[in-house]
Formats: C-alpha cells, structure tokens, sequence
C-alpha cells in the first residue's frame, strides 16, 4: 500500500535529545563503557510517600475515568501550591491537568494559534517548542538570547520582533538548556511589552524548585495582576518531584483558554492517568522534604563539576543558576582540537572519548553544549576528565 503521510507531519524533525541518547544506549548495548550526559530527567527514585499514595489509591479502588481536566482534589493541591510558593490564586476552572507539562503546552497550542500565528521562541530553546508551534499551524519567531546576556532576550529585541502576527511569547525560567533565570525586573519590562501589544505569555516553570545559591525564581505572573492575567503557567511535578514517568503536568490560567483545553483533552487522552494524579495529590500535600534534598544534591554537583569544565582548554561557561544542565561553549575548544564545528566534536566525543553529551545545534545554539548534571558525581567527574584529556590530546597531536 501507498502510504501518504499528513502534511503536518512532514516537517516534523525527531527530538534530537532522544536521538543522542538512543545513539549512547545502542553504543553501550555493544560493550562500550559509554557515559551519557543527556539525561533530562532526575536520577532520582520518586520519594516513598508519593508512590505509596499512588498505590493506596489503587488498592482502594480509584482506578477509572476521572474529569478531563483532572481530579478535583489534585486541582485544589495546585491551587494550594500556586498560593503557597507564588502567592497567586486560581479557581477550579482555571487549572488544567495534562500528562506531562509536554502534553499541556501541545494542547495550549493548538487551542490558541491559527494558521500563520506567531510564537516568539528565545533561543536557546527546549527542543519541544517549535515543534509543537509548527504543529498547531503556528510559525515560530527566533529571538538569540545572547551569551553576554546569560542567554536572555531584551525588551528591545522583543519589540522589534513582534508584527501583528504574534500571538505568543515563550518564556522559560528556570531555563532549560541554559540554567538561566529572567529577574523581577527583567521580567516585568517583557512583561510591559506584552501587555502592550496583547501578547498571551506561555511561562514554562517546570524547574522552579531548582534554583542555587543567592538565585530565586519569580513567575511573571507574580509581578502584577495584568499580567496574571496574560499569562499561562506551566509547570509539574516531573522536575521538582523525580516524577518524569509518571506524566502530570498542569497549566494554570485564563479560564476561556483552559476550558478550551480540556474540550480538546476530552476528545483526546480523557484524562492525565488516575494513579499518576494521585501520586501528584500527595506530592503537593505531603511533606517537601524529598524536593530540598534533590536540589541540594544537584546543588553540589554543580559546584564541583563546573570548576573542573571551565578549566578545559578553550571552554567558556556562565555559571546556571538553575535547573540541572551546564550549557559551556565549545567553540574555542572544538577548534584547537581540530574540529570544524562543535557538532563535530560532539559525535568524536560520543565515540572516541565515550561521552554522550548534546549539541547546541539542537536548541538553536551552535557553539554549545548541554551537560546534564542529573547523574552520579562519580560519573560526572570521570566524563568531565574524559572530555578534558579528549580535548588536550587532540590540540597535542595538531
Ligand atoms: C523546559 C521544559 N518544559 C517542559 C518539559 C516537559 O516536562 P514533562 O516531563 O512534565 O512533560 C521539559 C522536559 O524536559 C522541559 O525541559
């Protein structure tokens, strides 16, 4: 048969994440010592009390359809979330639960943009975003966060990149891949601009609990009324709360918008998994003793593992203030090493020096690397050293 595949899809470019890490896996499957730095998860176990909950919940029967929009009592322990960490209050019908913060920016896409609308995306970007703009008929608006800025867009080059056309900016804070985080002040002259000109702010906070030292994370939303009220958070409990395979994220906001979402979400996945959203339940209830200890751990991976990148010959890193990837430039490195570009370094590593790490090129930043510090500091150490050597040698031999 002729398969003829949708239009929409053709486009569609695979997460290059997965690929590196698909790549890393088949290499380690065939004997190689591999170390992968991809990871973008928690290398974590999900704290005891979640899965017990979970569980509980089973055993006493709670295993059917619940409301598209998610339990009732999970909506409330957001609500309650949103008023303790940020100060801000929702009602019931302002809160939606999706499998996975993912899945609640696809649906938030494709209830918001029509054919031709404009989504500004700050470069460097999570890979997700303009993928699942294209998809919702979207085109995405590349704005650099430029590296003497720590990565972030200005006011003024947000004003000179909205037309009449945009529609919706994305901002995401703590940053993945940068580890960047927008201040008050930052935020709120963004903010300004979007007010003005009626842009919708999609706010993805998905690593709020992962901030380090004097650093603090502010939702926009925070910062005034209208701009609560022009923004859509996002955010989970798959970061703070070692939870990525359980899928549930949520977005909180305008109610005509998350009305509009769960419409969609009923005709399409009924609801986030029961078992999973009593698991979420407990993890904003219960005690957040678990979410302190696994930012301390990735705290103190930080500190040791970025004094040893920085001193690699040719690399260059702004110190992230949060989140758990490193995000140096290797320009400099990649070429005393004899490499044309970092792309190239990035697949001599993979194979001869035997760490997997990813490309800028996948965020829209061609003269990084990501490192995810979401695993053993034993391992840690020994990928940054094997970069280290990798790199000397090579600059040695040339
Ligand atoms: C910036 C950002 N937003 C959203 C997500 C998706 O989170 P979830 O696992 O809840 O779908 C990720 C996951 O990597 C992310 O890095």
């Amino acid at each position: 048969m002729n398969i003829n595949l949708a239009e929409r899809v053709d486009a569609l470019t695979p997460s290059s994440t997965l690929a590196i890490t698909a790549k890393a896996k088949e290499l380690k499957s065939q004997g190689l010592d591999i170390i992968g730095l991809g990871a973008g998860e928690p290398d974590f176990n999900t704290p005891e009390n979640i899965i017990e909950a979970a569980y509980r919940s089973m055993t006493e029967g709670f295993t059917k359809y619940t409301p598209a929009a998610g339990l009732p009592e999970l909506k409330k322990a957001i609500i309650s979330k949103l008023g303790r960490d940020q100060g801000l209050t929702y009602k019931p019908s302002e809160i939606i639960v999706g499998n996975g913060a993912k899945h609640v920016l696809y649906t938030l896409f494709q209830v918001i943009l029509n054919d031709g609308d404009e989504v500004i995306i700050p470069t460097p970007y999570w890979v997700s975003y303009p993928e699942q703009v294209k998809l919702a008929g979207g085109v995405p608006v590349y704005i650099e966060g430029k590296e003497d800025n720590d990565y972030k867009i200005t006011p003024e080059q947000l004003k000179a990149a909205i037309t009449n056309k945009t529609k919706a900016i994305i901002i995401n804070s703590p940053s993945n891949p940068t580890g960047m985080i927008y201040s008050q002040a930052e935020l709120s002259a963004l903010g300004e601009i979007c007010l003005e000109h009626n842009v919708l702010i999609v706010s993805d906070e998905i690593y709020e609990k992962l901030v380090y030292g004097e650093n603090k994370h502010i939702s926009i939303a925070q910062i005034s009324q209208s701009l609560k009220d022009a923004t859509v958070i996002i955010n989970g409990v798959s970061k703070s709360h070692s939870m990525t395979g359980w899928r549930i994220g949520y977005a909180a906001g305008n109610e005509k918008i998350v009305t509009a979402m769960t419409d969609l979400s009923s005709h399409s996945t009924s609801n986030p998994t029961t078992t999973s959203q009593y698991g979420a339940i407990e993890a904003y209830n219960g005690p957040q003793d678990a979410v302190e200890q696994m930012r301390q751990a990735f705290e103190e991976r930080l500190n040791i593992i970025y004094d040893k990148l920085v001193a690699i010959p040719g690399v260059e890193c702004k110190k992230p203030q949060g989140a758990f990837y490193l995000y140096p430039n290797f320009k400099e490195a990649a070429h005393i090493a004899g490499y044309e570009d970092v792309d190239q370094l990035v697949e001599a590593l993979l194979e001869e020096a035997l760490v997997a790490v990813i490309p800028g090129s996948s965020f829209g930043s061609p003269n990084n690397i990501r490192i995810s510090y979401a695993t053993s500091l034993e391992a840690l150490e020994e990928a940054v050293s094997r970069i280290h050597s990798f790199v000397e040698k090579k600059s040695n031999n040339l």
